[in-house]
C-alpha cells in the first residue's frame, strides 16, 4: 500500500497528467497506423470521419475515463469495483486489461522495427537507395523473423524497465521535452514533403474527400483508429486519472490531449502522402508506407542523415511512452488486485507479452503458419483490439458515466467540487449519456454487418 501511495503521488505537477496522457496517445498510432488506415480507406473521406470521431466521441470518452479514474483512485478493474460495488461493471476493466495486453503484443513488433531503423539510419544504409530498394530491404527484414523478435524483446524490456521503476519518473520527465521535438521534426519533414515534385496529388488524396468511398468498413476503421490513437476504451486514462490530485482540470486535459494527438496525426499525413505520391508508393501500401517513405524523404534532404537518426529515435521514444501506458494498465491491475508486488507484476506481464508477441512478429514472414481466420496473428490482434474491443470498452465507459455514475458526480469531478467552472460540462454530459453510446453503436454495428 505504501508503495502504491508513493506511485500515486507521482503525478504531482499539473503537467504530469497531460504529459503522460499525451505520451500514451501520441505514438505509432499517429505516425504509423494513421497513414496506413487512411491509405487503405480512401483518403480524405476517412480523415473527415476520423476528425468527427475524435472531436465528438474522443473528448467525451476521454473525460469519462479520467472522471472514473480520479474519483475511484484505483486501477481500471478496482475502479469499477469501488464505484459500482457488487455489480457486473468490473468486466469492463477486465476487458481493458486483456486489451492492453493484446495491443502490447503486436504494438511491440512495430516498436521493435523503430530500433532496427535507428541502427539502419546510423549505418547510413538508406543512402542512395531508390524506393524499390528500400521496399526490398523492408520485406527482407520481415523475413528475418528472429531479428524482429529480438528487437521486440529489447523493446519490451525497455518498457518493463520504466514501468518497473515506477511511472512518474519515466513518463513525466521525458514526454514533456521530447514530444515537442518530435513535432518540430515532423514540421521540417512536412515542409520537405509538400515541396517534392508531384506532392499536390498526395495533398489532394489527404484533403479532398470522395464521399462515395464511405462505407461500413471506413466508418469502423475511423472509429477504431480514433480510439486507438487516443488510447481510449481500455482504461489507460482510468489508470492515469487515478494518479492525479483533485485540483487538475480534467476537461482541459482532455481537450489538450485530443488536440495534440490529432495535430501529430495530421502532420504525419502531410509528411507521408505527398512524398508517397511523389515516389510512386501506393497509398494503400500498408506497413511499408511509413518505413519506406520517410527514409526516402531524408535521402532528398540536406542533413538528411542526422535528421533521419533523430527521427527514428524520437519515433522509438513516442512508441515507448505508449507501451509504458499499455503495460501500466496490466501491471496496476496485477499488483493492486492480485496483490503481487509491482516488480513481479511487471516481470509476469512482460514475459506473457513476449510469449504472445513473438507470434505477431513471426506472422509477418512470407508463408507464415501463424494465422487466425485468414489474417496474420499481427493483423488479427490489431483488428480485434482496435476495431472491436476498444469501441466496445468505450461504449461501456460512457454508459457507466452517463447512467450509473450520473450527472451530479460527473459535475463534481469536472468542476473539482465547484472550484472551477467547466462551462462545457452540460453539453459533454449530454453527449456522454445519449449521443456517444448511440453513435458508437451505429458505427460499430454498421462495420460488423459489412
Ligand atoms: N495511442 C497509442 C498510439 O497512438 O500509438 C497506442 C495505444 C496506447 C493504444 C495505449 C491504446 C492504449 F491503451
Amino acid at each position: 500500500m505504501a508503495e502504491e501511495k508513493k506511485k500515486r503521488d507521482g503525478f504531482g505537477s499539473k503537467l504530469g497528467l497531460i504529459a503522460a496522457a499525451a505520451g500514451s496517445a501520441i505514438g505509432l498510432g499517429n505516425i504509423y497506423r494513421f497513414p496506413c488506415e487512411l491509405g487503405n480507406n480512401g483518403g480524405a473521406a476517412f480523415l473527415l470521419i476520423y476528425l468527427a470521431v475524435v472531436i465528438f466521441l474522443g473528448i467525451p470518452v476521454m473525460l469519462s475515463e479520467l472522471v472514473i479514474g480520479r474519483r475511484s483512485q484505483c486501477n481500471s478493474v478496482g475502479a469499477f469495483k469501488r464505484l459500482a460495488p457488487k455489480s457486473g461493471w468490473p468486466i469492463v476493466g477486465y476487458m481493458g486489461v486483456l486489451c492492453g495486453f493484446l495491443i502490447f503484443a503486436f504494438y511491440s513488433t512495430v516498436s521493435g522495427w523503430t530500433l532496427e531503423y535507428i541502427v539502419k539510419s546510423v549505418a547510413n544504409s538508406f543512402q542512395g537507395k531508390d524506393i524499390k530498394a528500400l521496399e526490398q530491404d523492408f520485406a527482407d527484414f520481415h523475413n528475418m523473423g528472429w531479428r524482429n523478435v529480438m528487437w521486440q524483446g529489447v523493446f519490451i524490456l525497455l518498457t518493463g524497465f520504466v514501468v518497473f521503476k515506477g511511472v512518474q519518473n519515466g513518463i513525466e520527465k521525458y514526454a514533456k521535452v521530447l514530444m515537442p521535438v518530435l513535432l518540430v521534426i515532423l514540421i521540417v519533414l512536412g515542409v520537405r514533403s509538400v515541396t517534392l515534385p508531384g506532392a499536390k496529388e498526395g495533398l489532394a488524396f489527404l484533403f479532398k474527400p470522395d464521399f462515395s468511398k464511405i462505407n461500413g468498413q471506413v466508418l469502423i476503421s475511423a472509429l477504431g483508429q480514433g480510439f486507438f490513437s487516443l488510447s481510449l476504451g481500455m482504461g489507460v486514462l482510468i489508470t492515469y486519472g487515478s494518479y492525479v490530485k483533485k485540483d487538475d482540470n480534467l476537461t482541459s486535459t482532455a481537450f489538450s490531449v485530443v488536440l495534440a494527438d490529432t495535430l501529430i496525426a495530421l502532420l504525419a499525413g502531410i509528411v507521408i502522402f505527398p512524398a508517397a505520391f511523389s515516389f510512386n508508393v501506393n497509398a494503400d501500401a500498408g506497413m511499408g508506407l511509413v518505413f519506406n517513405t520517410i527514409p526516402m524523404i531524408f535521402n532528398q534532404m540536406t542533413g538528411g542523415y542526422v535528421f533521419c537518426i533523430i527521427f527514428f529515435v524520437l519515433l522509438a521514444i513516442a512508441a515507448l511512452t505508449s507501451t509504458i501506458s499499455l503495460l501500466e494498465v496490466v501491471v496496476a491491475y496485477i499488483s493492486e488486485e492480485l496483490h503481487i508486488k509491482r516488480q513481479w507484476a511487471t516481470v509476469i506481464a512482460c514475459v506473457a507479452t513476449m510469449m504472445l508477441g513473438c507470434f505477431a512478429s513471426l506472422s509477418l514472414m512470407d508463408n507464415t503458419p501463424f494465422t487466425i481466420g485468414g489474417k496474420t496473428v499481427f493483423d488479427a490482434l490489431d483488428f480485434i483490439t482496435a476495431n472491436v474491443m476498444l469501441p466496445l470498452g468505450g461504449i461501456m465507459i460512457v454508459i457507466f458515466v452517463g447512467w450509473k455514475l450520473g450527472k451530479t458526480k460527473f459535475f463534481q469531478e469536472v468542476t473539482n467540487d465547484g472550484a472551477i467552472k467547466a462551462s462545457l460540462k452540460k453539453i459533454i454530459f449530454f453527449i456522454i449519456r445519449y449521443l456517444a453510446p448511440v453513435a458508437i453503436a451505429i458505427v460499430f454495428i454498421s462495420g460488423l454487418i459489412k
